[in-house]
């Protein structure tokens, strides 16, 4: 019998899902952009497009630099890419473009993403200059914008990491990060309204209604003064800095550098390295060493989280490494290895907040899989990217292209067919990629 860790394990079905993984991209392709999976999420969301042009990338590379066009229409005037671009209405989603009552032309939320957009965008202009670089040219000035509005307006004076001021923010909804300091906010008042979600998704594996309750008011208090992101971040309800965006951030300002010297842009290149230079300061603010990984913090209280998160992971794929705390860290990473046989949990599996099930409080993710073996790889840990790697490709092998996984069984939760998974496996999980340099 062939073991796990054996290419001839997935060589019978290997075929088929790469087959099945670009009929998901061109199902929930629509037009210029694509869903993250009908229903559930049945408009355009931030990362999950970037992800889905990576995937595009290995198939229509054209398609993929289309996607990344058709976010930047919902980037708003002060720079901020918008979480999601509503194209049209949609029944099946809550809350809608009403509720978050923005002002740009183009409806969306009123917060971001994490900033995968410039790495990607560096993958694909590599992958054919020549094709890429009108394109790039276009879109260098928005991605600059963007950037420029996080180091701005996501970061508390003498700070450098990067704050969320709403759990979506991240990325990583209901993650065991945010728990204290969205225990503080005061749900009282927020307007009735019914849950869509669960009209789609078994409730034990969404987050919870007290959640719920606390998300929309932070909608309603962002839309009550206006979107002035600058005063949410000083003075409002939750303000939690995250190593999942400040790490994906100093990442992508690196690539946005490499960017601006490729089209000779040398006051950018000047201005991202003022945005570099803090890095440092950022991820010592976040490491925790009473967990020995780096941890959200609660920037009202200075309070760090008490539990290891998957994107503390994320300090190689930044750029950050620093022997001593890389020791630790690499301890904690293979602990955690050794207790999920599909890694990387979400969410430490021997704290007692781990839940298998539940979206960021456990699920192990392919898209964050992803980012944390390329950082890995690229500093020379390749036993452990590629055990990540390989863990990816048999849990789609096993489950098929679900949101996300449980991390014992490999079960899939959330929803099915679902875009980023599908995009994850055709740029880095399939055996069509072994022997490609990612
Ligand atoms: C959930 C996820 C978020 C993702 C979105 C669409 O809100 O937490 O990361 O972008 O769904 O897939």
């Amino acid at each position: 019998m062939s073991s796990l860790y054996d290419d001839s394990y997935y060589t019978a079905k290997k075929v088929d899902l790469d087959k099945r993984a670009i009929e998901i991209l061109r199902e929930n392709s629509w037009g210029d952009y694509t869903l993250p999976t009908k229903g559930l999420y049945p408009y355009q969301w931030n990362w999950d497009s970037m992800f889905v042009a990576l995937g595009f990338s290995e198939i229509d590379l054209d398609r993929a630099w289309t996607e990344v066009e058709s976010l930047f229409q919902g980037q708003w005037k002060n720079g901020m890419a918008a979480h999601i671009v509503f194209r049209k209405d949609s029944p099946t989603y809550f809350p809608g473009p009403k509720v978050w009552g923005g002002t740009h032309e183009v409806p969306t939320s009123g917060c971001s993403q994490p900033p995968v957009a410039a790495t990607i965008v560096r993958d694909l202009y590599e992958k054919d200059p020549k094709l890429g670089k009108q394109r790039l040219t276009e879109l260098f000035p928005r991605l600059m914008r963007w950037h420029r509005w996080f180091h701005t307006m996501r970061v508390i004076s003498g700070g450098a990491a990067i704050a969320v001021t709403h759990p979506w923010e991240s990325g990583r909804d209901n993650s065991p990060d945010w728990d204290d300091a969205l225990a503080a906010v005061d749900p009282t008042g927020v307007t009735p309204y019914k849950r869509k979600d669960l009209g789609h998704v078994d409730a034990a594996m969404r987050p919870t209604d007290a959640e719920y309750d606390r998300y929309i008011k932070l909608v309603e208090y962002g839309r009550d003064c206006g979107w002035d992101h600058a005063h949410i971040t000083r003075e409002g309800p939750f303000a939690v800095a995250d190593p999942g965006i400040t790490f994906i951030l100093m990442r992508a300002d690196r690539d946005l550098q490499a960017l601006a010297k490729y089209l000779d842009k040398e006051s950018a290149v000047h201005e991202i390295d003022t945005w570099l230079y803090r890095s440092r300061i950022a991820a010592d603010y976040l490491w925790n060493d009473e967990i020995n990984a780096y941890a959200a913090r609660n920037l009202r209280t200075g309070q760090h989280a008490d539990g290891v998160s998957s994107v503390g992971f994320l300090s190689y794929y930044a750029g950050i490494t620093k022997p001593k705390r890389d020791a630790k860290l690499q301890k904690t990473l293979s602990r955690i290895l050794k207790a999920a046989p599909y890694s990387v949990p979400s969410f430490d599996p021997e704290h007692p907040k781990f839940d298998s099930r539940r979206y960021w409080r456990g699920p192990t993710w392919a898209i964050v899989n992803y980012l944390i073996a390329r950082g890995l790889e690229e500093y020379g840990f390749e036993e452990k990217a590629s055990r990540i790697r390989l863990d990816t490709r048999k849990v789609i092998q096993d489950s098929g292209f679900y949101e996300y996984f449980d991390p014992i069984t490999g079960e899939g939760s959330g929803g099915n067919h679902f875009t980023w998974t599908a995009a994850i496996w055709l740029a880095w999980a399939s055996p069509m990629t072994d022997g490609c340099q990612r």
